[in-house]
């Protein structure tokens, strides 16, 4: 087991690669969790023993008792929901981490969630994001206009009274003037606000504070990332994005974490490609073979239930997301799922008007049109769900591996072969 070590974990496709079960797997040798952007629109799924759990905005490290689980001022926080998670935690009696929110981290509001939905509309067929309509985008607007609420604002009623009356004033021409909506009256979101302050207030921690003590502490640091590389907001398929910096480099300044303290980066690839929402995804299939992956993976959502879009392994995106965060080390996932496959077909190139290209563009009118040039892999049949070595895979399905790890630029040290924790093949990846 090593010691002494901040790793970063990022998704390197579309998100739900499977993030959650990978830092779960890291779980016993990691002191303290760290989510570090995005918020509700995550879903991270961990599977122990066959009781599934699926975090929005807790860490996936909450299962284990004992370790301390932050959430980082780069995340924004929807209260209701972060209350809802901890009291399901509790009711299974698995409440067991310390949890530490940082007061800096920014309040989804019940505004933020309206004009969500109202713009999704306003943008209308052919333009919508897609969104999980969590309030994502207008929170994290607010936040770099200078006009949102940090956790810290919920914990003093004159300073959220003041706040929110001017805020409110903005928001409420906003929403009846542009959208039609409904206005909200001061009393109607204040009430609550000061009831989610009250009960939020035994988990606010300085929360920077924690991190640097971790660090001299020589404690093993794990931050969480959600969503994934190609939804980043300045390196994913814009404006086909989320709003948040989810490549590595959104850890540094969503936590408070030095940019020189980190040993890994860890890009978490599934062994397939899925897409939840619109825009461009080259190796999307619209036929029989996206519908047998959608049912094998059982790609639904973990946050809104809409069925994922599904299609072979685009190379020339992991790429991309493997060399934009200096990741070191890839975490392979739902290699299970492709048990069965006659063959198998790698997304290696892109053609781009006649032109091929190993280019990933995040200009979404060019991905657009890149149409996918593949290579076709001979697939397995044995069932591997059991497998708890690389060797005793079979062959075809090392090659497939091996093939990523070629293409990728690094090696493959994790490997799911099934959803739950103890389904994992580790290669000195611990
Ligand atoms: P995340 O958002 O990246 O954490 O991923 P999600 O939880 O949204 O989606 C991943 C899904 O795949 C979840 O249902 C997991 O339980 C499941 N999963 C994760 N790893 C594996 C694996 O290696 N094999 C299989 N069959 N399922 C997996
Ligand atoms: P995890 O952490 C997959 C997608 C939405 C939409 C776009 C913008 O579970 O991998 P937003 O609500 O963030 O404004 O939506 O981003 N999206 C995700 N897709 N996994 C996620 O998180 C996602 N979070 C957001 O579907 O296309
Ligand atoms: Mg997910």
């Amino acid at each position: 087991m090593l010691k002494n070590r901040v790793d970063v974990l990022i998704g390197a496709q579309w998100g739900d690669e499977g993030k959650g079960k990978v830092v779960d797997t890291m779980g016993t040798g990691v002191d303290v969790f760290v989510r570090c952007q995005g918020g509700a629109n995550a879903g991270h799924t961990v599977i122990v023993n066959g009781e599934k759990i699926v975090f929005h905005l807790l860490p996936s490290g909450m299962l284990y008792p004992g370790k301390l689980c932050m959430i980082g001022n780069g995340v924004v926080i929807e209260p209701e929901q972060f209350l809802k998670e901890i009291e399901d935690l509790r009711e299974r009696g698995q409440d067991r981490a310390r949890l530490v929110v940082s007061p800096a981290a920014h309040v989804v509001m019940p505004y933020h969630k309206i004009l969500d939905k109202a713009q999704e509309a306003f943008r209308g067929k052919g333009h919508m994001i897609g969104t999980t309509g969590r309030g994502i985008g207008p929170c994290y607007v607010d936040k770099y206009a200078r006009s949102g609420l940090r956790v810290e604002d919920l914990l003093n009623e004159d300073r959220l009274r003041e706040k929110l009356t001017r805020i409110l004033e903005e928001k409420n021409r906003i929403l009846t003037k542009l959208y039609n909506e409904k206005p909200f009256a001061l009393d109607e979101v204040l009430d609550p606000a000061l009831e989610w302050g009250k009960a939020m207030t035994p988990y606010v921690g300085d929360a920077v504070e924690l991190l640097q003590e971790a660090l001299e502490s020589d404690k093993h640091v794990l931050l969480e990332g959600a969503q994934a590389t190609l939804l980043d907001i300045d390196h994913g398929t814009y404006p086909y994005v989320t709003s948040s910096s989810t490549c590595a480099a959104g850890g540094f300044t969503g936590t408070g974490l030095p940019v020189s303290r980190v040993d890994r980066v860890i890009a978490v690839v599934k062994a397939y490609t899925t897409r939840v929402g619109e825009g461009p995804m080259p190796t999307e299939e619209k036929g029989d073979i996206g519908e047998s992956l959608r049912t094998r993976g059982g790609e639904f959502g973990a946050t809104t239930g809409r069925p994922r879009r599904c299609g072979w392994l685009d190379m020339v995106a992991v790429r991309y997301s493997v060399r934009l965060n200096g990741s070191g080390v890839i975490a392979l996932t739902k290699l299970d799922v492709l048990t069965g496959l006659n063959e198998i077909k790698v997304c290696t190139a892109y053609d781009l008007n006649g032109k091929e290209t190993t280019r990933f563009s995040s200009d979404s009118y060019v991905l657009e049109e890149c149409r996918p040039v593949y290579e076709t892999l001979p697939g397995w049949s044995e069932d591997i769900s059991h497998c708890t070595t690389f060797e005793s895979l079979p062959e075809k399905a090392q090659d497939y591996v091996r093939y990523i790890e070629k293409h990728a630029g690094a090696p493959v040290k994790l490997i799911g072969v099934g959803a739950d924790r103890n389904q994992t093949i580790n290669r000195e990846f611990y």
